[in-house]
């Protein structure tokens, strides 16, 4: 398997990564997923720049240009020869000894890794939808920050797993924020509702697709706080990410939703997703 490693295009088993490596130590790094489609990046764009908005909110100095970065990730996938996958990139604030909580100096270079998997569309999952809890947001105030460091999230995710469900809804003093891997919106009486972009959610870039959708659609969006109360009240309720798409919800907590019922306003988001992806990556096989 290739993976990119250090600004290179190298074989997994050639990779080195330091124990004082800051990504490491501290969790000091960000990250990115890019879903791809017939062997083509799809918003690359936008990830690309959500990249490098989270490395300057944490001063970090991208080495690489946006197109050096572009570059590398289209060579990876072409030496992948993956159809339907996942990029992960990380880039790590580098190699720093002693360990020292300070930020390093400017000689201590980022490090960039990435790696591709074949992921394909979880088609039956997209129609029947996905079980979920309401928890507690127990993360941190900079929620924007697309950081490696995830134990917030994946003690979420676990608590989630714990109950047999498949995401955690989370809210904060009953006000819903996001999931613990996805954003999260409801449609109630024929508008969608999603908590505004700020530093409790992360920006999704599957959320700005899906929100042109619902302009394309003439359905409004709201991006405004709504309770966990609204939530349990809801028509529909949905997850959305790179990975999982427009994933209909069809339980929260003890609560059963029908799913892409006649008139489903997410079927509807679906099937508009769907065009989005043939337009920018080709027709889909399934
Ligand atoms: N997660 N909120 C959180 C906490 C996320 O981790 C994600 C994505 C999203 C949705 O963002 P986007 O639409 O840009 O994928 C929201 C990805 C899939 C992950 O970490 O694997």
């Amino acid at each position: 398997m290739k993976v990119i490693w250090d600004n290179k295009i190298v074989d997994r088993e050639e990779v080195k990564i330091d124990f004082e490596d800051r990504g490491y130590q501290f969790g000091d790094g960000i990250y990115e997923v890019i879903r791809i489609y017939n062997h083509m990046y799809f918003c690359l764009d936008d990830h690309i720049d959500r990249f490098f908005s989270s490395a300057n909110k944490i001063e970090m100095n991208m080495l690489q240009s946006k197109n050096e970065i572009k570059i590398l990730i289209t060579a990876l996938l072409k030496e992948s020869g993956i159809k339907t996958g996942n990029l992960y990139i990380q880039m790590t604030r580098g190699n720093a000894s002693p360990r020292d909580h300070t930020y390093p100096s400017q000689d201590v270079k980022p490090l960039l890794t990435g790696s591709i998997t074949t992921a394909e569309r979880n088609l039956e999952q997209l129609q029947t939808g996905i079980k979920t809890i309401i928890t507690e947001d127990i993360r941190w105030l900079k929620c924007d920050i697309k950081m490696i460091s995830l134990l917030g999230n994946i003690m979420l995710k676990h608590e989630a797993h714990k109950h047999n469900a498949d995401e955690a809804i989370l809210h904060r003093d009953q006000t819903v924020t996001e999931c613990s891997s996805s954003n999260v919106a409801i449609v109630k009486d024929g508008a969608i509702y999603t908590h505004p972009d700020g530093n409790l959610i992360l920006p999704g870039i599957t959320k700005v697709v899906w929100r042109n959708c619902a302009k394309k659609l003439n359905i409004p969006v709201y991006e405004q706080a709504y309770s966990t109360a609204d939530l349990l009240k809801a028509d529909e309720v949905f997850c959305s990410s790179t990975t999982i798409e427009i994933m209909p919800v069809n339980q929260v907590d003890s609560q059963s939703f029908t799913v892409l019922k006649s008139n489903s306003i997410v079927k509807r988001l679906q099937e508009c997703y769907k065009v989005e992806i043939v337009q920018q990556c080709g027709k889909l096989t399934n």
